[in-house]
């Protein structure tokens, strides 16, 4: 008998016990303990019923996700389920935790479940890029319906035990201890003879003839790019179509499409990669933490008032200061206003509006926070305004407050100098608008402690962030790389190509929208006035990509807030109109620059938009900026909408570009261009003699 699964009895009820922690992911052993258990007990005559239940914090969560791809060893689940299913002992599932995927398809071969009213339970396959392959496909909708069983598996979403209820996932809510509520009601059944209900013998209602039809309408946007939710409307309509060992038969043969593609495995990569990056290399995850029970944030505008929003959604007290009341009423009014809007569209209720605005405390006063265990400066973007400030701060803070700046390009380390306790002092760069953004840089100083970092990864959390620790470097590591694309995407813009066209070919790769379509979201002036900064020597360091920018903005066009930019705007409709005004004005670029325009073709778009943001990641992995190339590739999916079926910009590189196919491109663009632009960087030249990836280093 293995570990995994362990057997007991209680009078004549056999109890199976899943012992797998973390989440009971059901490993080969797990398998096996649960067929042998109740094969078992299936022949012994003392044992009436049996109880399946989860050890530990969770019923079983899904398949062993790290098994994916290996070779199959143990039982496979299906013949685990169908064991369970014909079993000529009556089951009931306990389920409490998250039953998820395989765990909530297991649970489906049972004869009767009862869960906690925590439970939160669901086939989320599709954020993983696959579909459920335990036969929740053709189980979930015979108990549901085709309609709700579609929406569960296409969304992914954990359903709430209420819910589950009132749909017949499960039969029963058992408050109090849940093992012994499942004895009973198993019991019970027993008294009553119910039968050994099998899911499969159900048939499935379909309450529209049209509803493969519409859903793969309504999913059309939404799901561009990705392969599972197509195979899973396919797969419910086999469900409805054909019987259910065919039904079976079709979803193994969908699933294993889903397995074997590139799609799916960028996803369980990525799956990892979040948790993974969480972790700091040097700060073990047993290093003492400080305390986080209040926050201060200095500047009430876009920023600050965005991620005063975060601390009230997590229940944390924030004061809130500004330089003038006139600033800090306007920054409270846009809160405010975010939160109303939220509850009419049904976001959260109108009661906790009022809550969580008394989370937020204005003031214009320093000594109001003399108390706050961290502090973040979200004050205007100059190093002048950043001294007066950190200087202030290190009077009034108490000693061990955490000291932060949401500096988007300043140096960290230069704003810690400005106080006696450099080490306490961290960078969080929150990303725009902070309330709803979830990717946040944390900016290791020099001179930061390890349990400053520890504090503020773990604090990250939750406030409902998805941390990435990064070093001191200009554009720290999302928007550093982004410069990249940037630059080519101006002088392809130059050479021949229109702004619609490099759009449509970052669309298309899987972006939500191309660079124009978004320096014209983010406002042209942003930019604009930076470059107006800069001297003229500045500008001619590197080959000058304003040119058609600051054509375009001389001219007013700042983006859809004035109704037209690289494009042109029929507000309040934000659909980019192709401009021929733009086309002229980049053509009259063109030429006052003396480039014969050119076709640039798709292709050369694409690689030219993103070879030089895998080399500058390259870049970025050796100098140690970021910790790992997982790190990149969370936070462009997380911050700039890299599509996560492709992994993130250096998981792409490594499994489907190849290093040498990238590396020899460079090459090729730095011989026709003659431009330094395009030098590989060592880490890649290295990576590539060695044949290895950057998931190496
Ligand atoms: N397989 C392997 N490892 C898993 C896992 C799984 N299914 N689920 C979680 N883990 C690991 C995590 O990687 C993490 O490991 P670490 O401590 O080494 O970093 C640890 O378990 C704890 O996970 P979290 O940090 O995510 O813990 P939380 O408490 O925040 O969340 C959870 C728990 C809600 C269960 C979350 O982990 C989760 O969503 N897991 C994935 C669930 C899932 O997708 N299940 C379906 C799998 S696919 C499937 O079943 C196919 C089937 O249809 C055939
Ligand atoms: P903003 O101009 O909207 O807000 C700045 C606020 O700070 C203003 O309300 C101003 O009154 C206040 N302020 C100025 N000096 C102050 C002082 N000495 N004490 C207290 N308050 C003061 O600017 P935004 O966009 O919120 O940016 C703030 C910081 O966040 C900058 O460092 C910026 O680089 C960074 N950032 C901005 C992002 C963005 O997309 N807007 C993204 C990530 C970081």
């Amino acid at each position: 008998m293995s570990d995994a699964v362990i057997r007991s009895k209680e009078g004549r009820i056999g109890i199976l016990t899943i012992n797998n922690p973390p989440v009971n992911a059901l490993a080969a052993a797990v398998r096996a303990g649960i067929k042998e258990g109740v094969e078992a007990f299936g022949q012994d005559s003392s044992v009436d019923a049996i109880v399946l239940i989860g050890g530990g914090r969770t019923f079983i969560a899904g398949a062993d996700i790290r098994e994916f791809g290996k070779p199959p060893s143990g039982p496979n689940l299906n013949d685990v389920i169908s064991t369970m299913e014909n079993s000529p002992k009556l089951i009931v599932a306990a389920l409490h935790g998250t039953p998820l995927g395989g765990g909530l398809e297991t649970a489906l071969g049972a004869h009767y479940r009862v869960s906690l009213p925590t439970t939160r339970m669901g086939l989320p396959e599709v954020h993983l890029g696959l579909l459920p392959g335990a036969g929740g496909t053709q189980r979930l909708p015979r108990l549901t319906g085709a309609k709700y069983a579609l929406d569960a598996m296409l969304s992914g979403r954990h359903i709430p035990a209420p819910e589950a209820k009132s749909k017949g996932i499960v039969d029963a809510i058992v408050e109090g201890d849940l093992l012994k509520g499942a004895i009973a009601h198993a019991e019970m059944l027993l008294a009553q003879k119910a039968p050994l209900r099998r899911v499969r013998d159900l048939t499935v209602n379909l309450e529209s003839p049209d509803l493969f039809a519409e859903t793969e309408k309504s999913i059309a946007r939404k799901a561009r790019g990705f392969k599972a939710p197509w195979n899973i409307i396919k797969t419910v309509q086999a469900a409805v179509e054909l019987p259910f060992d065919e039904g079976m038969k079709r979803e193994r043969e969908l699933f294993s499409e889903l397995l074997t593609s590139s799609e799916s495995a960028a996803q369980r990569y990525y799956f990892f990669a979040e948790r993974e990056a969480a972790k700091v290399k040097d700060v073990p995850a047993d290093t003492p933490q400080r305390e986080i029970k209040t926050g201060g944030i200095i500047g009430a505008g876009t920023m600050g008032g965005g991620i005063a929003m975060n601390f009230a959604n997590a229940g944390v007290p924030v004061t809130l200061l500004e330089t003038s009341q006139e600033a800090l009423d306007r920054g409270l009014k846009t809160i405010r206003t975010n939160y109303e809007n939220t509850a009419k569209r049904g976001g959260m209720k109108a009661e906790d509006v009022e809550k969580r605005m008394a989370l937020i405390t204005p003031t214009l006063d320093y000594n109001a926070l003399k108390d706050a265990d961290v502090i973040i400066e979200a004050v205007f973007e100059t190093m002048e305004v950043k001294e007066v400030v950190f200087k202030k701060l290190d009077e009034v803070a108490k000693p061990g407050a955490i000291l932060a700046t949401n500096t988007s390009g300043l140096d960290v380390n230069q704003i810690a100098s400005y106080t006696k306790r450099p080490g306490d002092v961290i960078g969080m760069h929150f990303f725009s608008p902070a309330n709803v953004m979830k990717l946040l840089e944390n900016v290791r100083g020099k001179a930061t402690e390890k349990d400053v970092i520890a504090t503020v990864m773990s604090f990250s959390k939750k406030i409902g962030k998805i941390p990435v620790l990064v070093g001191v470097c200009e554009g720290f590591v999302g928007n550093r790389m982004l410069r990249m694309r940037g630059i080519q995407s101006a002088y392809m813009m130059e050479e021949g190509a229109l702004p619609q066209q490099i759009d449509k070919v970052v669309y298309d790769y899987g972006f939500p929208m191309g660079p124009f379509a978004m320096s014209d979201l983010a406002g042209n002036d942003v930019g604009w006035r930076i470059r107006q900064g800069k001297n003229e020597k500045e500008k001619r360091n590197v080959r000058y990509t304003g040119y058609v920018a600051d054509a375009i903005c001389e001219l007013g066009r700042f983006g859809q807030k004035t109704g037209s930019g690289y494009y042109k705007y029929n507000l309040p409709d934000r659909t980019p109109i192709p401009d021929p005004e733009v086309e002229k004005i980049i053509e009259e670029t063109s030429k006052k620059l003396g480039i014969t325009r050119r076709a640039i073709s798709d292709q050369e778009i694409l690689e030219r938009a993103l070879y030089p943001m895998v080399n500058e990641g390259a870049k970025i992995l050796e100098e140690g900026m970021a910790q790992r190339s997982l790190d990149i590739d969370v936070i462009w999916v997380n911050g700039y909408g890299w599509p996560v079926y492709r992994g993130g910009p250096m998981w792409w590189a490594d499994n489907v570009v190849g290093l040498k196919t990238i590396h020899d491109a460079l090459l090729k663009y730095r011989d026709a261009s003659g431009d330094p632009f395009w030098e590989p960087a060592p880490l890649l030249k290295k990576l590539v003699q060695e044949g290895k990836k950057f998931s190496s280093v």
